[in-house]
């Protein structure tokens, strides 16, 4: 009777031992999780920074000027992206087809939609892929400056600009304040460290 008594004390000791390391194994991931997000957020900013002042830039020409601008390419954008760093934007109406969702990207985007279609607010999100980098995601909505070419009435030559480019576009006919798409980032496991 005593050894099983015991037994079960020390039975309960260690599952105490495992719950308290649980613990605190699930408080520094969350921390480390938060710090990541952070991480990704803040290489983010001075990139979507440059793209928009390069757009608005663009912009100034003209719309039809302006097409080529709407573009994570540009040198003065590239060069915001630090090595270890992987950044590109995805949509579930892509204008140009290699920008087409991943599977990876799908679930993250249909979640952003989900948000939109019941109202609620959004932000970053970040996950740990099994090769160890870590995958940032960050919704885009529409603004008014956007829809010269993402609208719902495009002028005319602006339309024949975007059709002879992209033959399949599917990026029209958004409103403003509506979900455009995503952009992601994609860190090396140790970035930042
Ligand atoms: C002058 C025209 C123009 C304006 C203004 C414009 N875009 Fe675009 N947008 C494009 C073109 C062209 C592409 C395709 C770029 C490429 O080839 O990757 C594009 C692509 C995108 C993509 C990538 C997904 C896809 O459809 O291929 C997103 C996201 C996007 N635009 C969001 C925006 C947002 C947000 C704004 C406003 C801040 C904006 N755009 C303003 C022309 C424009």
């Amino acid at each position: 009777m005593k050894k099983v008594l015991v037994i079960l004390l020390l039975l309960l000791v260690i599952a105490g031992i495992g719950y308290y390391g649980w613990q605190q194994y699930q408080e520094a991931q969350t921390r480390l999780w938060e710090e990541k997000a952070q991480l990704a957020e803040e290489t983010l900013k001075p990139i979507k920074l440059q793209f928009k002042a390069t757009l608005m830039n663009g912009l100034q020409q003209g719309v039809v000027e302006a097409i080529d601008y709407c573009n994570l390419e540009a040198p003065e954008i590239t060069e915001k992206v630090p090595d270890g760093v992987e950044v590109g934007r995805t949509s579930h109406k892509v204008r140009n087809p290699a920008n087409e969702p991943t599977d990876l990207l799908q679930a993250p985007l249909d979640y952003y939609l989900e948000m939109e279609r019941l109202g609620n607010e959004t932000s970053g999100q970040i996950t740990q892929l099994p090769s160890g980098e870590w995958l940032y995601v960050e919704p885009i909505y529409t603004q008014a400056m956007c829809l010269a070419c993402h609208g719902e009435n495009l002028a005319p030559q602006v339309q024949t600009a975007i059709n002879d480019k992209y033959p399949n576009d599917k990026a029209t006919g958004f409103k403003e304040g509506e979900l455009r798409g995503m952009f992601w980032l994609k860190l090396q496991e140790d970035f930042g460290e």
